[in-house]
């Protein structure tokens, strides 16, 4: 995985790709561009694959202004940096409660032990869903990003077509789980964000069924896999750098800053996709309307132009402009409980193993996915 991020080093900022009808665009200072025009590049990537366009309704990621705006005000609130500071006790219990389940162990498997369960718990408990069922979001989550081909528009492959195909069955069981859930809340109101969504209006309107769980469903998954990764590629970033690792071990404050190097070295969504609305000028190349760009931030973190030394994992660079986020009105909302998830969970870490370390005889295993960056297993040595 380290190596492929050179392999995208692009030869120009934005490139077309005739064996996928798709525009890479690479450079920095262009995807900043990109975001922060949605009038021009919009979300709604799903327009150009009708079999994803169920997702479309009330999926955040998806939607373009002015209802962008309108939904993400309904949970703005919830993942605020204040709101999600009083969650810090409650992370700091459960890291607590999972690390005391390998403390005598002296092998650990960081994702399943850790890195997997903490955000996910979190999130199951804040959407108000049972976090006893993690299995079962584990098991539609890892499939639904089993993914073999980089999509294509043109030439579409069968492989591709069982991989969209996979997907939206994946989805579909979620769907499905979420759907029994919001029904059940709208008997018996709590105090939960699914409720919230339940009983939330925009213009006077309460929500679709389909918005609901959608809405949820993208809280659900994005609320943990990308912190999983986060967490995995942190351990696995300063385990490769060792006068850095023992730098943090010494100073802990370093640990936020380690956390923000490891998203620009290793950026859990390494692509994000746009569909332009109109022609448009970008990198000096011309793109007409209706055309799929997909923005590697991975690269963009790594642009030269913006980084010095990119390919140097420096947890004390800064500034740190980097992408990993997203930009603009789509940024992540849950940049700040994933930012106190990462560093409660990076202190508690080292606090309890000053000796951890990846296990020389298990190598880590990668998720199969040409869009997403981060383990799926991590074995460690923890002493
Ligand atoms: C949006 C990355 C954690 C919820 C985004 C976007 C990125 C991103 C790149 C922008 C997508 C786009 O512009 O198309 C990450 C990373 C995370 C993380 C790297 C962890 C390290 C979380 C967590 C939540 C979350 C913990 C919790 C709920 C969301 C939501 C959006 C979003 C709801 C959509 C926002 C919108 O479209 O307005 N995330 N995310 N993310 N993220 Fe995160």
């Amino acid at each position: 995985a380290q190596f492929w991020l050179r392999g995208i080093r692009p030869r120009q900022a934005v490139e077309y790709d005739p064996k996928t009808g798709m525009w890479n665009v690479y450079g920095h200072p262009e995807i900043q561009r990109v975001l922060s025009d949605p009038a021009t590049f919009s979300s709604d990537t799903t327009r150009l694959f009708p079999e994803a366009a169920q997702l479309s309704e009330g999926t955040l990621t998806r939607l373009d202004p002015p209802e962008h705006q309108k939904l993400r005000k309904l949970v703005s609130h919830a993942f605020s940096r204040k709101v999600v500071a009083d969650l810090e006790p409650r992370i700091a219990a459960l890291t607590g409660e999972l690390l005391d389940a390998i403390a005598d162990r002296g092998r650990a498997e960081l994702v399943a032990d850790l890195a997997y369960p903490l955000p996910v718990i979190v999130i199951a408990e804040l959407l108000g869903v049972p976090s006893d069922d993690r299995h079962l979001f584990k098991q539609w989550v890892d499939a639904l990003f089993e993914r073999t081909q980089q999509f294509s528009l043109v030439n579409r492959s069968a492989e591709q077509d069982r991989d969209i195909e996979r997907a939206m069955e994946q989805v579909g069981h979620l769907t499905d789980y979420l759907a029994e859930h919001a029904a059940e809340r709208k008997k018996r109101p709590r105090e939960d964000l699914l409720t919230k969504l339940v009983e939330a209006e925009v213009d006077g309107e309460r929500l679709t069924d389909a918005q609901i769980v959608n809405f949820a469903n993208l809280l659900l998954i994005a609320g943990h896999i990308t912190t999983t990764m986060l967490l995995g590629n942190t351990v696995l970033c300063l385990d490769a750098h060792p006068e850095q690792f023992a730098a943090v071990r010494a100073d802990q404050s370093l640990v936020p800053s380690a956390i923000e190097e490891s998203l620009r070295y290793f950026s859990p969504f390494a692509a994000l996709g746009r569909v332009t609305n109109q022609e448009v000028e970008l990198g000096g190349e011309r793109i007409p309307a209706d055309q799929l760009l997909f923005m590697w931030i991975a690269a963009a973190n790594r642009d030269p132009r913006e980084f010095r030394e990119p390919d140097v994992f420096d947890v004390t660079r800064d500034p740190n402009p980097h992408l990993a986020f997203g930009r603009g009105i789509h940024f992540c909302l849950g940049a700040p409980l994933a930012r106190l998830e990462g560093r409660v969970a990076l202190n508690l870490l080292l606090d309890r193993f000053p000796k951890l370390r990846t296990d020389p005889d298990e190598a880590p295993a990668f998720i199969p996915s040409p869009n997403m960056t981060g383990v799926r297993r991590l074995p460690l040595l923890v002493s």
